[in-house]
C-alpha cells in the first residue's frame, strides 16, 4: 500500500511558481503548473543547488546555479549541464492538502 505524506495545503503551493519544504526530513520541491501539483527533490543532481530558488516556466525548472532544466513532471534532465533525473514523487490531492507517496 502507498504511504502517503502530508506535506502542504493545496492553497500554499504557488501557481507557475516554486516552493520548497521539508518532508518527513527531506527536502522537497513543490511545483504549481496549470492547476495540477508536482513534487521532486529539492536538490539539484548537478551539484548544490536549491530548485525552489531558481525558475519555474511552464513544466520546466531552472537551476538557479548553472542553469541546467528538469522536466518537474518526470524528473527528467532537459537542458545542460544536468545530465541526472531528479527523482519525481507521486502526488495526491484530497481534503486540501497536497499529499506524497516518497517511498
Ligand atoms: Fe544545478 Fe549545476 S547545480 S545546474
Amino acid at each position: 500500500t502507498t504511504n502517503w505524506i502530508d506535506a502542504a495545503a493545496r492553497d500554499d503551493v504557488p501557481e507557475d511558481d516554486v516552493m520548497g519544504l521539508a518532508v518527513a526530513g527531506r527536502d522537497i520541491a513543490l511545483y504549481g503548473v496549470g492547476g495540477e501539483v508536482f513534487a521532486t527533490d529539492n536538490i539539484c543532481t548537478h551539484g548544490h543547488a536549491r530548485l525552489c530558488d531558481g525558475f519555474l516556466e511552464g513544466h520546466e525548472i531552472e537551476c538557479p546555479l548553472h542553469q541546467g532544466k528538469f522536466d518537474v513532471r518526470s524528473g527528467q534532465p532537459t537542458c545542460a549541464p544536468v545530465t541526472e533525473p531528479l527523482r519525481s514523487y507521486p502526488v495526491k490531492i484530497e481534503g486540501g492538502r497536497v499529499w506524497l507517496a516518497l517511498d
